[in-house]
């Protein structure tokens, strides 16, 4: 038998009704905000990736399902949506037709990473990307979107992740002490961080290793290498945070995987999650529009994980699924399946109806009827048939009544279905 492939699932109809609430939600959530929804194609050119998300991070590194196709053109599955969105911004000049655009997307990811709850090789993201101002007010309104989102959605245990990484200047300052500080800890390193030291060493804070922890205990701190411009730029952003009774904890060594950031960046935890807690990540990326060809353009934004989001909602709500069928239909006798048929055609202008396909035993049918979560089996056979009425009976409550079929939908419409 062929399996799915390792690391992705497959979502069966206990939980595709989780989802459309969810995303029902998404929907009306992010049109309060004034967001409007941008779909970009599931694969773009490796080259956007490379350029956009950076060649030394992991997900391009190491997890992109990338191919050349039949006309030799270098493709990748999107391992992430901001870069996808980043071009189509610039390539549909959006920028020039409004000065600040707002936009959020719900699509599937791709990174090849190792699989574990709430970590899959093909996941949903939503997000939100703020293009256009490069004021504080724009990452606090980013910040606030995603933490709103969660708190309406009643996720428990949330806290807000707070760093600012400056400006690249005061980033390439900041790695030279940090790679000084590091050079004598080397040998005591995990491979993977002796790997990060020369090409990417901020990834290095990031450790979840305990001993690597100690040792960076007395890190420098990337605070101290803010410029003064940087600096006033993040306590607006605390201080607007802060105003909007939005909590967060400053944490220096949250350095997001990702190279395009600049400034803030953020992630929003649950304490619904496993060890794989992280809800949402982002932050500002002043630098991206431009080094993709765009015109200098400052945006931020946020990307949260969908599967993530169920697990805490299920684990933060009591959720009971809508998606069972209100009315389930049984014919006695083979006079009364087409009645049946017809009938059902009919009540389906009003309510949700499913009907027997296996001529089944009234017995057997009735076992189905409750199986499928129905209120109410309406049954039909050949007494009912000459004196044109039905058979309605209650699941829940388990009486049953000879209904007119002139008067059903009048009779069904008054019942808390
Ligand atoms: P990211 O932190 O790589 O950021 O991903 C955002 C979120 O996607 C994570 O916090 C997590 O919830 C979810 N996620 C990531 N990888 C997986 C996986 N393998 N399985 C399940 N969920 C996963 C970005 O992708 C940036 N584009 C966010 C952003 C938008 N920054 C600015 N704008």
């Amino acid at each position: 038998m062929i399996q799915s492939v390792k690391g992705t699932h497959d979502i069966l109809p206990d939980k595709t009704g989780l989802w459309r609430q969810i995303e029902t939600a998404l929907h009306a959530f992010m049109h309060k905000y004034g967001y409007n929804e941008i779909r970009t194609p599931i694969f773009e050119k490796t080259e956007l990736f490379k350029r956009g998300v950076g060649e030394e991070t992991d997900i391009v590194s190491k997890e992109m399902y990338s191919w050349i196709d039949q006309g030799g053109d270098n493709l990748t599955l999107k391992p992430e949506l901001t870069a996808p969105v980043v071009r189509a911004f610039i390539q549909h000049n959006l920028g020039g037709q409004s000065a600040i655009n707002r936009l959020y997307y719900k699509d599937a990811a791709f990174r090849r990473e190792r699989p574990q709850k709430g970590r899959t090789r093909q996941f949903y993201q939503f997000g939100a990307e703020l293009f256009g101002s490069s004021y504080p007010e724009a990452d606090a309104e980013v910040i606030t979107v995603s933490y709103n989102f969660f708190k309406e959605l009643g996720i428990k245990d949330l806290s807000i992740k707070l760093n600012s990484i400056g400006s690249e200047e005061c980033r390439n300052d900041f790695r030279k002490e940090l790679r000084n500080y590091l050079k004598p800890l080397l040998t005591n390193l995990t491979e993977i961080s002796q790997n990060r030291f020369e090409k990417n060493p901020l990834r290095i804070l990031d450790t979840k290793v305990s001993h690597e922890k100690e040792l960076l205990k007395n890190a420098p701190n990337i605070a101290d290498f803010l410029t003064n411009d940087d600096h006033v730029h993040f306590e607006k952003v605390k201080e607007l945070l802060t105003t909007m009774g939005i909590p967060y904890t400053i944490d220096p060594l949250m350095v997001r995987g990702l190279d395009y950031y600049t400034r803030t960046t953020y992630e929003i935890t649950s304490g619904a999650l496993g060890a794989q807690d992280a809800l949402c990540g982002g932050g500002r990326y002043d630098n991206l529009v431009e080094s993709l060809g765009g015109k200098p353009t400052s945006a931020v934004g946020f990307g949260a994980g969908m599967e993530r989001l169920i697990i805490a909602f299920e684990n933060s709500a009591k959720y009971t699924s809508n998606d069972s069928i209100q009315i389930y239909l049984i014919a006695l006798s083979e006079n009364a399946l087409s009645q049946s048929q017809s009938l059902a055609n009919t009540l389906r202008n009003d309510f949700s109806v499913s009907t027997d396909m296996l001529r089944r035993s009234l017995r057997s049918n009735l076992r189905e009827a409750n199986r499928s979560g129905a209120k109410i089996a309406i049954i039909i056979g050949d007494e009912e048939l000459t004196q044109n009425s039905v058979q309605v009976k209650n699941l829940i409550k388990g009486d049953q009544q000879n209904i007119s079929i002139n008067k059903l939908t009048e009779y069904l419409s008054n019942l808390d279905l």
